[in-house]
């Protein structure tokens, strides 16, 4: 874990909410693993609000570059979009022990709702790196909140099948992303995927009605994001976990209360 001074490499409105900031980090970098994220001090050195740092993932590295995709949610992500190029935040990571994990002969299956695509992103990145023949089902209320859907197309050309789905039908299938599931699992599959929670509730049930191994990525409120405040908890078969140290990836069978 680090904490540095992140240099703003660029900071842009990309659609819908959602921004993305590029942030010059290099030990972050060139350790994170997929799932893992980093907490963000959206104020400045001189100000005191908001006081606690904010969790976001870490959407995609390049060389010594972490870029992160936020909603503005409230106003921590909105100080966040004051900042410019060259201006400097406080960040701590990479942090959370839970991670996705490959399976190299596995089929991938994942599934992104909303914001939550830029918590699987560094994922397909990985899998489209090591040849793990995947799936990508992302979907978004309508074509503005698809805001990484550039980032996915990209990744298409990279051997990765992507699959849009808009709830009004403006791009894509129309729809939610897990509707079509049956056509895109088998026993041999394996689901990954962040989003909203009924999201992932409905994808813990799919997983264990099928005996097919899932890992979803929780999202909590998050005051210190490093074990010790204990305010971000969930029940599993083996006890209270803390999502920001033993996640933000779970097993989702191990998974009780979340
Ligand atoms: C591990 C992890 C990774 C995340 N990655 C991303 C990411 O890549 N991109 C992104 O846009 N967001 C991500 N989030 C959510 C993000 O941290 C919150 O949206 C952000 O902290 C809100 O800060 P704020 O100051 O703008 O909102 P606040 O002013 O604190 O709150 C505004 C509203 O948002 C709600 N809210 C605040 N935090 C959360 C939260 N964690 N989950 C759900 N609702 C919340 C509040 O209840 C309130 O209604 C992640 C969360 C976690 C735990
Ligand atoms: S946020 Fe403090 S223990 Fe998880």
């Amino acid at each position: 874990m680090f904490e540095l001074t992140a240099e703003v490499v660029s900071n842009r409105f990309v659609s819908g909410i959602t921004w993305e900031i590029v942030l010059r980090a290099k030990e972050i970098a060139q350790t994170v693993k997929p799932g893992q994220f980093v907490m963000v001090e959206t104020r400045r050195e001189e100000e005191y609000d908001p006081l606690n740092r904010r969790p976001f993932a870490v959407a995609d590295t390049d060389g010594e570059l972490i870029s992160i995709y936020y909603d503005i949610v409230g106003r921590g992500t909105k100080r966040l979009t004051t900042f410019r190029k060259g201006d400097t935040l406080k960040i701590l990571g990479p942090l959370g022990e839970g991670v996705f994990p490959i399976y190299p002969d596995k089929r991938a299956v994942v599934v992104a709702g909303g914001i939550g695509s830029s918590g699987v992103s560094l994922l397909v990145k990985k899998l489209a790196e090591e040849k793990v023949k995947t799936v990508v089902l992302y979907g978004a209320r309508n074509k503005e909140f698809l805001s990484m859907r550039e980032w996915y197309e990209n990744i298409s050309r990279k051997g990765v099948e992507v699959v849009f789905y808009t709830d009004d039908g403006s791009f894509g299938r129309k729809g939610f992303p897990v509707k079509d599931l049956d056509e895109f699992t088998d026993s041999s599959a394996v689901i990954y995927a962040c989003g909203p929670k009924p999201l992932l509730k409905y994808l813990k049930t799919y997983s264990e009605e099928r005996n097919i191994e899932a890992y979803l990525s929780l999202d909590r409120r998050m005051a210190c994001g490093w074990g010790v405040c204990l305010g971000c908890v969930v029940k599993t078969l083996s006890g209270f976990k803390r999502v920001c140290k033993e996640g933000p990836v779970f097993l989702a069978k191990e998974l009780m209360e979340f």
